[in-house]
């Protein structure tokens, strides 16, 4: 792991900005840089503008942001993803009868591979990638299968000044085809014969905090462009282990009825597969993004 140790502290410190209160919510924070657990929220009930504005703002402020508790349907979980945007299509991923936007998130006995279990942003090898994903986790394992966040804003931020010269301006391959050719064999889905890549900058300035983040992931990124191979392949190794450093993530147990609703613009996460051979099942609807800058 990267030490960020510098002479006087940590290289990397969180500092806070002064956040207004919340009137309709309440907001636990995980870690004092990402993840906070919602409450006064439930997600089967029409939800009021009020209390909307204030989940739009506890998701810019904290990343990623969780429920517990809740008991929706499907066609629950999609109408409240459809307040955030128009939903995505996944371009490999199994989808729940008649629900194309209502992704299955299955792993059990019968699992080879399990889905999201290294670093990544989803669906980065999109032209237009997503901003959210709202996963809905309905049976979880006796322990394990938690999942953890990192925060590509600390990420970022606690690179030195030359790193950050350096990388900006630059712009770096997404391919899909490593990640999900196979991917779903062992659910019944078929590979299709081709998987979406695109070319993303490597800092990209969020569209509503207007922060910059790191937006590069282990999962997707295969090549920086406009540099050597070896160049490429040796500054992609040292900002994958960067991001991975614990001081930029928090981790959340899950529990049957738990959601998490986390930014792929300035988030990572990395699912745990390690409750095998138990069962863990739930549904992810995924919103539509706009293309990085
Ligand atoms: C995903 O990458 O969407 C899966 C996350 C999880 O299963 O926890």
């Amino acid at each position: 792991m990267t030490s960020l140790r510098g002479e006087g502290g940590p290289r990397y410190r969180h500092r806070p900005g002064v956040a207004a209160a919340y009137a309709t919510i309440a907001v636990d924070r995980l870690t004092p840089v990402i993840g906070a657990e919602i409450s006064g929220v439930d997600l089967a009930a029409p939800i009021p503008d009020a209390q909307m504005d204030e989940l739009r703002r506890a998701l810019a402020e904290h990343l990623v942001i969780f429920f517990r508790d809740q008991r929706i349907a499907p066609i629950q979980q999609l109408e409240f993803g459809r307040l955030f945007g128009e939903l995505h299509l996944h371009p490999a991923a199994p989808h729940e009868p008649g629900h194309p936007e209502l992704m299955i998130i299955q792993t059990d006995a019968q699992s080879t591979r399990a889905n999201g279990e290294g670093w990544h942003t989803d669906v980065s090898c999109d032209e237009e990638p997503p901003m959210g994903s709202i996963l809905y986790i309905k049976e979880c394992p006796p322990q394990g299968g938690d999942t953890l966040f990192a925060s590509m804003y600390a990420a970022y931020e606690a690179l030195s000044d030359r790193m950050k010269a350096y990388l900006e301006g630059l712009r770096a391959v997404h391919d899909g085809e490593p990640v999900y050719r196979g991917l779903y064999a062992n659910l019944g889905v078929a590979d299709k014969p081709n998987y979406p890549r695109a070319e993303h900058p490597v800092i990209r300035t969020h569209p509503v905090t207007g922060r910059k983040a790191l937006y590069v992931n282990a999962g997707f990124t295969t090549r920086l462009l406009g540099v050597p191979s070896d160049e490429s392949a040796g500054i992609l190794a040292y900002l994958f282990r960067h991001m991975e450093n614990p001081l930029f993530q928090c981790r959340f147990r899950w529990r049957p009825g738990s959601i998490a609703f986390w930014d792929n613009r300035c988030a990572q996460h990395r699912a745990m597969w390690d409750y095998w051979p138990h069962r863990r099942y739930g549904n992810r609807v995924t919103i539509k993004g706009e293309r990085p800058v």
